[in-house]
This record gives structure tokens, C-alpha cells and sequence, in this order.
């Protein structure tokens, strides 16, 4: 499957579809899937700091049937590393994890207000960007407050926000808002995160049995379909597989409708106006293995 690429602002095409590595192992776990995604034709794959993992995708990514340049990788920072200084440490020791001399795009992770430090931390990545070594630079879970407020001071205006968004939180408002500032948004937890009942909607059964899809590829149909990037996570191959097999068919007007109908405006993960974690990446990363805090719910 050949996955369309979306043009971001800045002219950088994207993969319209990767894989998302949130809760995957590193080690041999994320290499599989990573070299699975590659194989079924995947080449963006989304990780991030404090996903525990970046050594894993970097070495899937040495040791990968194709050449770093067709690939897109995507990191981000985490909140304890926000602020000037410690952001641009922050993206060596990311680069030095994946072995990798640029990602294609960085992010800041959240915007945690009650830190306040992402305008000095955007700073950070401006320059960052001007060195080459971020094509792209963006932000994640900003709402519309958050943006405002980073473009009265930014020279560079984020390229993409990726936010938690699939039927049941459609966010509407900060869709438009993001196309009318010209930043693309990319969706997580697009199927409905894990331990979620999403898959399970019977409106979502009958349009997988209309299209004789599975439900997960309808809905990231329905992503595909609103003009979004959308990176579902998975660590079974045959899923893997699956999930980038949506651009054989088509959802009528009448299937995106009643997925629109599905909203109820609920998170699973955090609210990005009052998630406050600014605790440092390894013990984050620590307390999730150690199940002390319900990190697919808490943070993403
Ligand atoms: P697993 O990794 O065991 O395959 P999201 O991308 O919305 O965060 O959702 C990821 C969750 O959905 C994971 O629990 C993943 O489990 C599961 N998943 C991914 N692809 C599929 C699929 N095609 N069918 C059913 N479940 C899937």
C-alpha cells in the first residue's frame, strides 16, 4: 500500500498515515513492529521521549529494508525538559537515542500551562530547525489558547499539532482553528486508544460489515477521509498490516455522517489545560512500567 503524503506548512511532505510506537517495548518489540510497518509500506513512525523506546526505533531504523531519507520519523519532548536550555539538550540526547543525525519532525510533547514554559521552549526549536536537523517542527494537545498565545512571539509557525482525537472526541473547534493558522493536525488514539470500547460501537460494525472492513479500518478511514494524519499503534503485525489498508475503498457521505454522530466529547487522555506532569522522563517512564500511574489514560 502507497500511503499519500500530506505538504505541510513549511513544504515538508508527510506520510499521511505512520505508526505509533506509545506502549510499545523497546527493544525487540518496537523493532518488530517497526520492521513489520516498513514492510507493509509504513514510513512515518511516531515516538517520543517519553515513550522509553527511541533506541529501539533507532536501531529498527539501521537495520530496516530501506534507506533513512524514505523514512519520516517524528520524537518529542517531554514536559520536564521544556524551557530553552533544556530543550535543546533534550533533542541531542533524542537524536543521540536514535542514532540519527535529523528527525523529520519534533514536537513538544504538552503545553502544561501551569509550567508556562513553552514560548522559551519554542525558542529552543526554532533553532533547532534552523540547524537542519528537525525538517519540521510542531506541538502536541495545544488547544486554540495555547497557539494563540505562541504566536504573538514565533518566527515559525508549527507545522502540525497532534491531539487526541477520534469519533468520540472530534474536536471540532480546534480543527478549524489549526486549518485557518494553516497547521496541519494529526490525531491520536485514533481508533480509541488501548483498553478502550471504540472498536466494540455497534454504527462502526455495520458500516466495517457494509465496506467488509474491519472497524479499526474504517475509522482510520473516516481520519483519512477529514484530511488528517493518523498514526494508530499496534504491535501485532497482522494489525499492523491491516490498519494501512484504507486506501482501496471509500466512505460515502451517509458513513461519515453517522460517524460524526458518534462525538461525545469525551478524553481518554489528559486535559491539556490542566495536565501539569512536569515529572522527569525516567521516572514517568519508571512509573509506567511499574503500573504506578495509568499512562494510556494520564499522558500519552
Ligand atoms: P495491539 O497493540 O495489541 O494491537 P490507538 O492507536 O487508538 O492508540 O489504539 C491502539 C489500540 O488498538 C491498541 O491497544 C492496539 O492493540 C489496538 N489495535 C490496533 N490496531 C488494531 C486492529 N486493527 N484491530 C483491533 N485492535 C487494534
Amino acid at each position: 500500500m502507497k500511503v499519500p503524503s500530506i505538504t505541510i506548512n513549511n513544504g515538508v511532505k508527510m506520510p499521511q498515515l505512520g505508526l505509533g510506537v506509545w506502549q510499545t517495548k523497546d527493544g525487540n518489540q518496537v523493532v518488530h513492529a517497526v520492521h513489520a510497518a516498513i514492510e507493509s509500506g509504513y514510513r512515518l513512525i511516531d515516538t517520543a521521549a517519553m515513550y522509553d523506546n527511541e533506541r529501539g526505533v533507532g536501531k529498527a531504523i539501521k537495520t530496516a529494508p530501506v534507506s533513512r531519507e524514505e523514512l519520516f520519523i517524528t520524537t518529542k519532548l517531554w514536559n520536564s525538559d521544556q524551557g530553552y536550555g533544556s530543550a535543546l539538550k533534550a533533542f541531542n540526547a533524542s537524536l543521540e537515542r536514535l542514532g540519527l543525525d535529523y528527525v523529520d519532525l519534533y514536537l513538544i510533547h504538552w503545553p502544561v500551562p501551569a509550567m508556562d514554559k513553552y514560548i522559551e521552549t519554542w525558542k529552543a526549536f526554532e533553532e533547532i530547525y534552523a540547524s537542519g536537523r528537525a525538517k519540521a517542527i510542531g506541538v502536541c494537545n495545544f488547544n486554540p489558547e495555547h497557539l494563540d498565545r505562541l504566536l504573538q512571539t514565533a518566527t515559525i509557525i508549527p507545522a502540525v499539532n497532534q491531539i487526541e482525537h477520534h469519533p468520540r472526541l472530534q474536536q471540532h473547534e480546534l480543527r478549524s482553528y489549526c486549518a485557518a493558522k494553516g497547521i496541519h493536525v494529526e490525531s491520536w488514539s485514533p481508533i480509541g486508544g488501548t483498553g478502550g470500547n471504540l472498536l466494540d460501537d455497534p454504527t462502526l460494525a455495520m458500516i466495517a460489515n457494509k465496506h467488509k472492513r474491519s472497524v479499526a479500518q474504517i475509522v482510520i478511514r473516516w481520519h483519512i477521509q477529514l484530511g488528517l494524519i493518523v498514526i494508530p499503534k499496534s504491535t501485532h503485525a497482522e494489525r499492523i498490516a491491516q490498519n494501512i489498508k484504507v486506501f482501496d475503498f471509500e466512505l460515502d457521505t451517509d458513513d461519515m455522517a453517522k460517524i460524526s454522530r458518534l462525538n461525545t466529547n469525551t478524553r481518554r487522555g489528559p486535559d491539556p489545560a490542566t495536565m501539569s506532569s512536569g515529572a522527569p522522563t525516567r521516572l514517568v517512564q519508571l512509573a509506567s512500567r511499574l503500573n504506578l500511574v495509568k499512562l494510556p489514560r494520564d499522558k500519552h
